[in-house]
């Protein structure tokens, strides 16, 4: 759209907001419902897939949903400084978001677990950068206690404003099928983003604006699977960084969603979560990070319970930019270095 002024201003009446809450955007939203054949053709049974591509928000994740409305809100309080724990997304989102609106920002990450495009988005956009000797499920109880006792705003998705943002993608999602999708495909880490698309679907279904509601299929890292486990992990461990979670903070939320919509959770393993990440980008042309890619990959995998003729929609909760290293030692490309400057050499290997 020519005119996209931003979620909050599209959806104001879907959100807490008020005409005296500043809203602080970056004109986040609107982003783009693809439809994957391969992934479609691969099921079969006249199944139609598309991806809600939100790697293409401003600072390249989902998270800007939440963002605008946290940091809008946190505006509108008078407060000054924000805070919170991060496995890379959070933090660039947050950086960028209070930066918009004049205020200050710290973020604690695991030292050596954030992938290298997210850290440099939180230092370009004038974060403060803590990274701590422990994983996010530590980096979130240490900032919970300091926003706690300290005049800062947590905006890690235990601040409800997050979810209220999250929420519009899944009004994207039925504006533009005209209907909800009978599955939603959903990474899950911290289980925000399973939650927020709930009250989404539901908004919107009582409204009348979707005729059916969909079911809500979230999808763990084997390595760090708590929500299909059924337990906290100690030490979780994945190649998709971003839900490398041990202690979801919206694990009641989740399992909601879960059992009012009659999905599921199931777990990937890393190699199926490269293999789905390697198909989108060299048979559609999209470029993910690893945890978004693990929607597709659960896709894949319980492909046989998908029913016929249905219509699903997977979440790509970020871009692949985000992390170049993984990109670079994961992808069957032929790379060649160290080519003579000559037309010759190049096209001896060119195969001409
Ligand atoms: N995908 C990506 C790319 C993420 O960055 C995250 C979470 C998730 C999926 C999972 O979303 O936590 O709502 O279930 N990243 C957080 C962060 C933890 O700090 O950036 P969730």
């Amino acid at each position: 759209k020519n005119n996209w002024d931003g979620l909050i201003e599209t959806y104001k009446t879907w959100l807490p907001v008020s005409n005296k809450t500043p809203i602080i955007t970056l004109k986040e939203g609107a982003t783009p419902l693809i439809e994957v054949k391969s992934i479609s053709n691969r099921i079969g049974n006249g199944v139609k897939v598309f991806v809600k591509y939100d790697g293409l928000n401003p600072t390249g994740s989902f998270k800007d949903r939440g963002m605008t409305m946290a940091i809008s809100k946190a505006k509108e309080a008078g407060c000054e400084a924000v805070i919170c724990a991060s496995t890379g997304n959070t933090s660039a989102s947050a950086a960028a978001y209070a930066s918009k609106g004049g205020m200050k920002s710290f973020v604690i990450i695991p030292d050596g677990y954030v992938a290298q495009g997210k850290l440099a988005q939180a230092l370009v956009y004038g974060a403060e950068v803590l990274a701590i000797k422990g994983n996010f499920d530590k980096a979130l109880d240490i900032v919970r206690e300091l926003s706690d006792k300290y005049p800062i705003t947590l905006v890690n998705s235990v601040n409800p404003y997050r979810l209220q943002g999250q929420k519009t993608a899944a009004f994207e999602i039925i504006e533009n099928l005209g209907n909800a999708p009978d599955w939603l495909c959903i990474p899950m880490g911290n289980a925000g983003n399973i939650s927020a698309y709930w009250m989404g679907f539901q908004e919107f279904f009582h409204a009348g604006k979707s005729k059916r509601l969909p079911r809500m299929m979230g999808f763990q890292a084997s390595g760090s699977a708590p929500l299909v486990e059924g337990k906290s992990i100690n030490n979780p461990e994945t190649i998709a960084t971003a839900i490398r979670i041990g202690n979801p903070v919206n694990k009641e939320k989740a399992i909601l969603a879960k059992e009012s919509s009659n999905g599921r959770f199931s777990s990937v393993s890393d190699s199926e979560i490269i293999n789905a990440y390697k198909i989108l980008g060299r048979e559609e042309g999209i470029f993910c990070e690893p945890a978004s890619a693990a929607s597709v990959a659960g896709l894949l995998k319980i492909k046989e319970d998908v029913p016929k003729n249905s219509t699903i929609v997977c979440v790509l909760t970020g871009n692949g930019l985000k992390d170049p290293d993984c990109a670079i030692k994961n992808n069957d490309s032929i790379f060649h270095t160290g080519v003579e400057a000559e037309i010759n050499s190049i096209t001896k290997i060119m195969g001409f």
